[in-house]
């Protein structure tokens, strides 16, 4: 199958290109390699890529439409993986109009060359954090309100909503896959588990934001094998892709402390706009995809851990 990915030189956009290659189909990948400090980076995950088989590769913004729709007119994929995005919680509360620009208008971009080229089948990446602060859990899809902490929460939600117009008004294929904390190799370096190994390894403390937090981390591999199931699944609808099991972060300190007897700690408040947790009710997924995670955290975060320490110029 001939799949787009846009954001294909990111963290979740490169694992899932090398699975595509791997398994037949044939990925194109579409980024702006977005954030110089990440480049270097990026372009090391399209090495990884062009290792595992000769890819297609547009650096383009999702803000020039006439560009998307040239290439998507050119290249003509039966779906749209559209994970292209700013993604992170605490940037967005320092720079709404970016999350804005990017989430909201370059998925409406999107979503039109979809429609209007006809593209049989999208896939959109949200996220965990369209479900705001909420304690009756585990959170299962229906349970949004709108009532989110952070413009990127609030970006997703928006473009989400524009999801199900333009699945309306063009009739593709529409799922819209909600990501729990992803982790794993090549992690993305903003994210907790790679600033908690990079400063480890660096012999820095690292800082624990608020009390009582935990997360329903999710390995990478079972994201690439929940959006896998879904490019092969034939019915419009919205799916958390978690591991369904909520970590607590004095588990993850546990683990990491496994790792790295000398780790120095320190706590500090609670960031605004993080959520206190999150855990994924898959059941959907389960039943409607055959979604079944399979790697226990312990064994994600050491498979994490040992790729970090092969790669400490990369962490
Ligand atoms: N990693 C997670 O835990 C997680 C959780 C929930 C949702 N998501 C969502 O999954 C998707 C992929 O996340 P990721 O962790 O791989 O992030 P990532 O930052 O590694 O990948 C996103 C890619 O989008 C590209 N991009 C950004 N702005 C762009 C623009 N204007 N034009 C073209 N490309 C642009 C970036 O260069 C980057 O390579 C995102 O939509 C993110 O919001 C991720």
């Amino acid at each position: 199958m001939k799949t787009l990915i846009t954001g294909g030189a990111g963290f979740i956009g490169s694992h899932l290109a090398i699975r595509l290659l791997n398994s037949g189909n044939q990925p194109i990948l579409l980024d702006n390699l977005d954030r110089a400090e990440q480049n270097s980076r990026k372009l090391y995950q399209l090495q990884q890529v062009n290792r595992a088989g000769s890819v297609p590769y547009y650096e383009c913004d999702l803000l020039d439409r006439d560009k998307l729709m040239s290439i998507i007119k050119m290249e003509k994929p039966e779906a749209i993986v559209h994970l292209g995005a700013l993604a992170g919680v605490s940037p967005s509360l320092q720079n709404p109009s970016a999350y804005i620009d990017v989430n909201i208008q370059g998925t409406n971009h999107i979503l039109a060359c979809a429609g209007e080229l006809q593209v049989k089948h999208v896939i959109f990446a949200s996220s965990s954090s369209v479900y705001g602060e909420q304690f009756d859990v585990p959170l299962a899809e229906d349970m949004v309100t709108g009532r989110v902490l952070s413009p990127y929460a609030a970006s997703k939600m928006g473009a989400e909503s524009l999801c199900h117009a333009f699945h309306h008004m063009y009739g593709f294929q529409l799922n819209i896959l909600r990501f729990f904390t992803v982790y794993g190799p090549w992690g993305r370096p903003d994210m907790a588990f790679s600033t908690f190994i990079r400063r480890v390894m660096n012999n820095q403390n690292l800082s624990i934001f608020g009390q009582g937090t935990g997360r329903d981390y999710t390995y990478i591999d079972d994201i690439v094998t929940g959006i896998m199931l879904t490019l092969v699944s034939s019915e419009s609808d919205v799916y958390n892709l978690g591991s369904g099991r909520p970590v607590l972060m004095t588990e993850v300190i546990n683990q990491l402390r496994s790792h790295f007897p000398n780790l120095q700690l320190q706590y500090e408040k609670a960031r605004k706009g993080d959520v206190t947790s999150t855990w994924a009710d898959i059941s959907k997924a389960r039943l409607k995809l055959g979604y079944a995670p399979s790697i226990s955290f312990k064994e994600g975060f050491e498979q994490t851990v040992a790729w970090a320490k092969e790669h400490p110029d990369i962490i």
